[in-house]
């Protein structure tokens, strides 16, 4: 089973840098997770390379995608349907690649579903890790692309602010201080 499952893991893995969309972001967001929570298991760590998965994959025949702002408190509808949506393909990676054990399946999806909630130990951990995350590889990007610089200082103070612990905000410090060192220069 173990065995089994290192197997999965590397699939995925192998899987989301061939595709290249957000690659960087979910690897890492699976490093992060693993330093600021050295207890988490296998299927945490698949959970969090595989949180934004649904970004692979175009939308299908009548699907929408609701609005985003960027902003989270805005955007509840637009989170629920993108953590359903990376749970769901998810969901079909892994049978495709010949996993089948249910009761993992349900704890996959569910971290997933849930990953921009927070409120428990393993929702808090994996909303770091994806913030650490996001401050390493797509801050500086979202700055280039020419978003409002206000709300993007907003959107960064607030991630910041709501890391769960003490260890992700030393992570996440150096790469929070560069973002905003360059705002500050914009
Ligand atoms: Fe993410």
């Amino acid at each position: 089973m173990i065995t089994e499952f290192a197997n999965i893991t590397s699939k995925l893995e192998y899987f989301i840098k061939e595709k290249n969309v957000e690659a960087e972001h979910m690897l890492r967001t699976g490093f992060w997770l693993r330093e600021i929570f050295p207890e988490a298991d296998e299927v945490m760590y698949v959970a969090a390379i595989c949180h934004d998965i649904e970004r692979c994959f175009p939308l299908r025949e009548g699907e929408t995608k609701p609005p985003k702002t960027g902003e989270d408190e805005k955007d509840a509808e637009y989170l629920a349907w993108h953590g359903q949506r990376s749970a769901e393909f998810t969901e079909k990676l892994l049978r495709e690649f010949g996993f089948a054990d249910e009761d993992v399946i349900v704890k996959i999806k569910t971290l997933i579903a849930e990953h921009s909630l927070g409120g428990t130990k393993e929702r808090d951990v994996m909303m770091d890790a994806d913030s650490i995350s996001l401050f390493e590889n797509n801050a500086e990007l979202f700055i280039k692309e020419g978003k409002d610089k206000e709300k993007l200082r907003r959107k960064f103070e607030a991630e910041f602010a709501r890391l769960s612990s003490a260890k992700a905000k030393e992570l996440a410090k150096p790469f929070y201080d560069r973002v905003i060192g360059i705002l500050n220069k914009c």
